[in-house]
């Protein structure tokens, strides 16, 4: 169940009405007892003992109150510490956490009392983003993935009122924040769905319905269109599966003047069986979620639309299932991509890249000011840097400065990896101009290098490989249950900064 959430800016003091939640911040040094009780005095409202110690939680520095009969129904006061364990993810995860622990204590309002940025700046990229992050954590924790189920409780009206007081801030970045967040929620929608429902025409047909309302441009090739334009390397993942592969071109171009296009290319891979080179069922578990890079960008332009951003975009999915029939693409194949380079297939479940070739040789003809791609790539990226971060790939540092800055203040993180012409090597092929498969170690590195073949040498470009931080884990709350979302709010920032 979630909370059909509504957000408003307050400034005026505290004011009560039944059915409410009071949250509290202390960023202070002094022991939690003495603020609960300064707190619960300001508020006339004085504690007894037993309250007192029957609704504090010394181990997490908090103070819950319930109450059945007085006003405010329930409070909390939360002591934050600004040690080491302090980072710009604390209330985005905070929030997160509390809105599920929200539901069945009927409430009908949250007031939130925003603590002062001035003891807080230097944990943030500025007050915007300090803001911005209670609130994401509201539509994060409130995010939910139960079509499915047939017993769902109603959804319920929630008010939240945010107590700041710079109401221009707060203001901005409540219309802002919800923008964001529903093209988050919608690029959830998408990597969270089934793949025996999200089939590659089923993508293109919710990309198309949900952006041309928005003024995005969306073109799909199919199967002949692919044949006409030679895009073999599409074609051959694509072929063994009763849903046919298609490739998805989005054109945002906003009515002011702009300075840069840009071009987002998706790995669009609705499930990764792995083809002939077939995954243990373990690993087949999490690879509907095998076209997040794709979804990431499907997410990027509505964001990008709804909050009209001054960057003109061109985003490229290409939609295939990675399936098992008498058309099966083989190991051993050599696949002529659209750019005329030929790939020998060593392993057909190293089949992104593959299809990426097409969907980065077509971004690169449209001749944008530069590219990022994403895709879950990889399992040896998720080996070297675990769940917690992206792994970054490119020869620009211009552009990896700045996508990692976005990381930073996201809180979607980045970490530069070694991109060193070196790797070439490791995918030569003897009888085709390169292999899709490298050796065992450096498996992340090899797979970006290869893509690296198919992008105008001329263009500034990135690789984003997200296998890890897409798929849901169990790092923090807003991550645990369903996958992630992982790319919208980091190249929301990156875009909204240019
Ligand atoms: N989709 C997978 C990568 C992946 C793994 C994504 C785990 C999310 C979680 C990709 O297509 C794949 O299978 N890669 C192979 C490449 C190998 C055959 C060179 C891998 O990582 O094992
Ligand atoms: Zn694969
Ligand atoms: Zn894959």
């Amino acid at each position: 169940m979630h909370f059909n959430l509504k957000i408003n800016a307050l400034k005026d003091e505290l004011n009560f009405k039944n059915d409410s939640a009071l949250v509290k911040f202390f960023v202070d040094t002094e022991k939690l007892e003495q603020l609960v009780d300064e707190f619960f005095l300001s508020l006339n409202y004085p504690l007894g003992k037993v309250q007192k110690k029957n609704f504090m939680d010394k181990k997490s520095d908090e103070f819950a109150y319930y109450s059945q009969t007085d006003e405010p129904s329930v409070i909390y006061v939360k002591k934050i510490k600004l040690d080491k364990h302090f980072s710009s993810d604390f209330f985005r995860n905070y929030f997160a956490g509390l809105i599920p622990s929200l539901k069945r204590k009927n409430l009908k309002a949250v007031h939130v009392v925003v603590p002062s940025f001035t003891v807080l700046k230097e944990h943030f990229e500025c007050e915007t983003q300090f803001v911005q992050g209670i609130l994401e954590g509201i539509h994060l924790g409130n995010y939910t993935f139960d079509h499915y189920k047939s017993e769902k409780d109603k959804a319920a009206d929630l008010s939240f009122f945010i107590h700041y007081s710079d109401q221009k801030i707060l203001k901005d970045a409540i219309a802002t924040t919800g923008n964001l967040m529903s093209a988050v929620s919608f690029a959830r929608d998408l990597v969270n769905e089934p793949a025996i429902t999200l089939t590659p025409s089923e993508l293109a047909s919710r990309t198309k319905k949900e952006l041309s309302k928005l003024g995005v441009k969306v073109s799909v090739f199919d199967k002949n269109e692919l044949k006409k334009r030679k895009m073999n390397a599409i074609l051959a993942v694509g072929g063994a599966s009763d849903n046919p592969p298609c490739l998805i071109t989005m054109h945002y171009k906003p009515t002011v003047k702009t300075k840069k296009k840009i071009a987002l290319v998706g790995k669009g891979v609705c499930y990764d069986s792995g083809g002939l080179s077939l995954k243990p069922t373990s690993s087949m578990m999490e690879m509907k979620a095998d076209m997040a890079g794709g979804g990431a960008v499907i997410g990027i332009m509505k964001a990008a639309a709804m909050l009209k951003l001054p960057v003109e975009i061109i985003g490229v999915v290409p939609a295939v299932e990675n399936m098992v029939n008498g058309s099966s693409y083989k190991p051993g194949d050599i696949v002529k991509s659209a750019s005329g380079k030929s790939i020998e297939v060593k392993d057909t479940d190293a089949e992104g890249r593959i299809i990426l070739a097409d969907a980065l040789h077509y971004a690169s003809g449209q001749k944008p000011d530069e590219i990022i791609d994403f895709a879950t790539l990889t399992g040896a990226v998720v080996v070297a840097l675990g769940e917690l971060a992206a792994g970054l790939f490119t020869q620009d540092d211009r552009l990896a400065d700045e996508l990692l800055n976005s990381g930073k203040s996201t809180y979607e993180r980045l970490w530069r990896m070694p991109f060193w012409n070196d790797y070439n090597s490791m995918i030569k092929s003897e009888i085709a101009d390169v292999s899709n498969l490298g050796p065992r170690w450096g498996g992340a590195i090899t797979a970006g290098k290869f893509l690296e073949n198919f992008v105008d040498e001329k263009i500034p470009w990135a690789h984003i490989d997200l296998a890890g931080p897409a798929i849901k884990h169990k790092s923090n709350n807003y991550t645990e249950k369903y996958d992630t979302g992982f790319g919208v709010r980091l190249i929301v920032n990156y875009l909204s900064k240019m």
